[in-house]
């Protein structure tokens, strides 16, 4: 029954339309993030060996919690700064600068509450409804969340695989852009692939960029996570001060801290202060203890993150050498950075189906190559990060299913 206009709509009658359908039209239509919701079967059994998050299995090291720990007791449990404390901000500065030997200033910094926070206030700032992203897939899916949620539409440009990695064509990148492109997406080291942009690419991308008026959201969470140079190519080396360049960054990978939702953006000083905004707009800033834990990770932590690159290294290591005995698996080539091997399963054409199988039979969880862009329904991602054993028993458990 609908209400007659103008009939003033009482509590005991019911309402026309749900509260789903009343949702704007991008919300009821969100793409799904699958790798999420894989996780919750999880939750069912105890031998469960989860290689389908992008984490490994190390509890955050004790100098970062302990820092954490003492903020609490020393009482900054206030609100605080929008873009982040000082002190954070401070050592961000130093800690970039020293990476890319050239001044990365204060004002470039603002923490986030994790990386993807990072990409939805990007996101934020850069799409009007309409605009268009192009993404250099395959990636991590939750950027096509984040453009969806601001009205936005994802163009993707697919990486072919070689024998030596991933491959992406610069040529495609250009032709993908048109006038209503505001950025483009790429993610390097790459999830799920591992691929890294050459510093050659990254020239030539900024030269379009600047050219054709359009930002670079260059996703670099993995950059520490590199196994043949100290720190992967950055836009960073390259951008001036004021280049259309947005480069992510995190606490999460490389200093074990997934579940503190801390991370950083380095960009034009002529944007802070509209981030300063949209901080206060979306979370009012990073909890004020975490980003103590976070200053104690950047200057102390040098250490630790040689440890979980050493870590991801033999993880890669241990899980390439057993897939490449595994008769169906096909790998371009063993990933030179990142979190991950990202594996073809000759005959097989869904993904997900797969992961349901491989874990209903053995507890290993994996994520599907569906997520991570069209046409990678023949590949899955494993996930390097865990210690030596629980890799070596999960490639012995999942081999007579891919052999
Ligand atoms: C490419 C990429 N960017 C960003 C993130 C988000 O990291 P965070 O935990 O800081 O939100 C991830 C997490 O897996 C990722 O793979």
């Amino acid at each position: 029954m609908s209400p007659k206009q103008g009939k003033i709509v009482t509590s005991r009658e019911m309402p026309t339309r749900t509260g789903y359908e009343m949702m704007r039209s991008p919300m009821r239509a969100l793409p799904k993030q699958n790798i999420a919701d894989l996780a919750r079967w999880g939750f069912e059994r105890d031998d469960v060996i989860p290689l389908w998050f992008g984490e490994s299995d190390l509890v955050t090291p004790s100098f970062i919690s302990d820092a954490a720990g003492r903020a609490l007791a020393a009482g900054h449990t206030f609100y605080t700064h929008q873009r982040g404390i000082p002190e954070l901000r401070a050592a961000l500065s130093a800690y970039m600068s020293g990476l890319y030997r050239k001044p990365v200033a204060v004002e470039r910094i603002t923490a986030t509450s994790g990386g993807m926070a990072g990409i939805l206030m990007s996101m934020e700032i850069l799409l009007q409804p309409g605009d268009n992203v192009v993404v250099v897939e395959p990636v991590w899916p939750n950027i096509q969340g984040a453009i969806h949620i601001m009205g936005g539409v994802k163009r993707s440009v697919g990486m072919e695989p070689g024998n030596d990695g991933w491959r992406l064509d610069l040529r495609k990148v250009e032709a993908a852009c048109d006038r209503h492109t505001r950025a483009v997406f790429l993610a390097s080291p790459g999830n799920p692939t591992g691929w890294m942009i050459t510093a050659e690419q990254q020239r030539a991308l900024l030269d379009l960029a600047r050219s054709r008026g359009f930002w670079i959201v260059s996703d670099e969470v993995y950059t520490r996570l590199v196994y043949d140079r100290p720190v992967a190519p950055s836009f960073l080396d390259i951008a001036g001060d004021e280049d259309p360049v947005i480069v992510i960054n995190s606490f999460s990978k490389s200093w074990a801290m997934t579940g503190w939702r801390v991370g950083w953006l380095t960009h034009p000083v002529s944007i802070g202060d509209t981030l300063a905004q949209v901080v206060q707009y979306n979370t009012s800033g990073t909890a004020t203890f975490i980003q103590h834990a976070a200053v104690a990770a950047i200057t102390e932590g040098e250490g630790f993150v040689a440890e979980m690159r050493a870590r991801c290294q033999a993880g890669r290591d241990i899980a390439c050498d057993a897939l490449e005995r595994m008769r169906r698996v096909r790998l371009p080539a063993r990933p030179a950075g990142g979190m991950y091997v990202f594996f073809e399963v000759e005959g097989m054409t869904d993904s997900l189906a797969m992961c349901g199988r491989i874990f209903e039979r053995t507890g290993v969880g994996l994520a599907p190559g569906s997520a991570f862009a069209e046409g990678c329904d023949n590949y899955l991602r494993a996930c390097i990060a865990l210690s030596p054993e629980k890799l070596r028993d999960a490639m012995k458990r999942i081999a007579p299913l891919l052999s």
